[in-house]
């Protein structure tokens, strides 16, 4: 079906939230390049929020993505981390991940530095889409885990929109490098967000037990 969204411009502003108030913002292409030069300019407190809106339900930084195709279809991106797992789990299902045990995933979630879950919700309904997520020592070093879009919901500009709303939290907590470990058929996909591979010849290295 092509782009079922028509993703619209997004900046570094739109993405940070620093109050107790969700955001909306029409989010899209082009951000990445303004990523760096935005970093100095200070964040805009968000607007208020009434009590009784369905954005309220997603935590303090979460942002809207619009429009949708159906007026009654809105794309919210969180940071809450009461996910329910049995959807987290059909989310991983469905791009064919093989399970994990539950309360191991509850236990990397809990220990996550941050976790990033994108929400489709139609009237009162609302579908996990998508989810990434990045561990962190606070301070220097943060790998970003976990990256899916619904199938659904692939080549239409949300896993960008995933990725760089990730990339902005970190950011805000001022976390210089940012790496992560690429399945050799999406490489290129992160490569298009700026992520180099193997800089100066370092080398990824795993030890599994034998
Ligand atoms: C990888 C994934 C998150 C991408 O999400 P998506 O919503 O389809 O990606 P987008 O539509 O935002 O694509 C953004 C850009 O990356 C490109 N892209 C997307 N998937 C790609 C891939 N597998 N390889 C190369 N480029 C890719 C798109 O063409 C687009 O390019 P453009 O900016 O020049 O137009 C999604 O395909 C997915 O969930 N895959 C299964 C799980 C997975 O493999 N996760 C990664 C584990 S390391």
């Amino acid at each position: 079906m092509g782009h079922a969204f028509r993703i619209k411009a997004l900046s570094l502003q739109d993405l940070l939230t620093t109050g107790t108030a969700p955001k909306r913002v029409a989010a899209g292409m082009g951000f990445w390049k303004s990523l760096f030069s935005a970093l100095d300019t200070p964040v805009a407190a968000p607007s208020s929020v009434p009590a009784d809106d369905p954005l309220a339900g997603y935590g303090p930084q979460a942002v809207e993505i619009t429009p949708a195709i159906a007026a009654n279809q809105r794309l919210i991106l969180s940071t809450r981390r009461d996910i329910d797992l049995q959807e987290l789990e059909a989310l991983c299902d469905a791009v064919g991940w093989s399970r994990r045990p539950v309360r191991r995933v509850r236990r990397a979630l809990d220990n996550s530095f941050l976790v990033v879950s994108l929400w489709e919700q139609l009237a009162q309904q609302r579908r996990l889409i998508g989810f990434a997520r990045a561990t962190s020592d606070h301070a220097f070093n943060a790998t970003i885990w976990d990256v899916v879009i619904n199938p659904s919901f692939q080549g239409q500009g949300l896993g960008r929109v995933l990725m760089e709303y990730v990339i902005a939290q970190l950011q805000q907590a001022e976390i210089p490098n940012i790496t992560l470990f690429a399945d050799p058929h999406v490489v290129d996909f992160y490569r298009r967000l700026g992520f180099v591979l193997d800089p100066e010849g370092i080398k990824g290295m795993f030890w599994y037990p034998s």
